[in-house]
């Protein structure tokens, strides 16, 4: 069973898909964390997000994976390194975007999303997981929040993990940046699924957005969950 998440940055979709996955007992899979990994490398290689070609050879050879520690928690690995935390960096945040939109880099993504998707009930996040990963997921999400708000809840995650020099003002700029790149490109934008059920979060506490995704899929005809566990 696989269930999607999608939304813009800041939307709280990688807590509650989190929450989410933990409370069902399926596996969460972080699909920006892959975005975000291939983005490290790249900077670390010195390649320039312009040159689409040696772009795409450094993501065909590369091993993305992800792990989970006995208390649940997603380790991301490049090459079998671990590189959860990098991956958060301010510099990743800047380019991934630019990386996430190139076609080939996006297909490579997609094939290694819908194997890891198929090998367990999953829950996983990102941008295209209703419209393109899995257009036939078994339930879809879409999360929103005001803008002020996601720049407001990006600076605190930021802050929590230690990150060094974070300002409203550069998560702002970041995020604006960030939101019109993801949804205009032209391979798998951003885009909200006709069949995705839309949750407005501004307003909402993290146990209310869990509570409202574990109702829709407790009332879902075509959802087992229930009456398996
Ligand atoms: O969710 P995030 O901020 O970690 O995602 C990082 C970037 O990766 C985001 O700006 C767009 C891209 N992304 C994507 O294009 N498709 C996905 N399924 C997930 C993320």
């Amino acid at each position: 069973m696989v269930i999607a998440i999608d939304g813009p940055a800041g939307a709280g979709k990688s807590t509650i898909a989190k929450l989410l996955a933990k409370k069902l007992s399926f596996t969460y899979i972080d699909t920006g964390a892959m975005y975000r990994a291939l983005t490290l490398k790249a900077i670390e290689r010195g390649i320039k997000t312009r040159n689409t070609k040696a772009l795409v050879a450094m993501a065909q050879d590369t091993l993305l994976d992800l792990a989970y520690t006995k208390d649940g928690s997603l380790r991301v690995l490049l090459d079998g390194r671990d590189v959860s935390a990098d991956i958060r960096s301010p510099g990743v945040t800047r380019f991934v975007s630019d990386i996430a939109k190139i076609k080939d880099i996006r297909k490579i993504m997609l094939s290694l999303q819908r194997r890891l998707g198929r090998e367990k009930d999953s829950v996983l996040d990102g941008r295209d997981i209703g419209t393109v990963v899995f257009p036939d997921a078994d339930k879809k999400f879409f999360l929103d929040a005001r803008f002020s708000e996601r720049v407001k809840r990006r600076y605190k995650e930021l802050k929590a993990l230690g990150m060094p020099g974070v300002t409203l003002k550069n998560i702002s700029v970041d995020l604006r940046n960030r939101d019109t790149i993801d949804s205009t490109r032209k391979c798998a934008p951003l885009r909200r699924a006709a069949d995705a059920i839309y949750i407005d979060t501004t307003k909402m506490t993290i146990s209310e957005v869990v509570r409202a995704l574990a109702g829709a899929l407790r009332r879902s005809a075509r959802s087992p969950i229930w009456t398996r566990r």
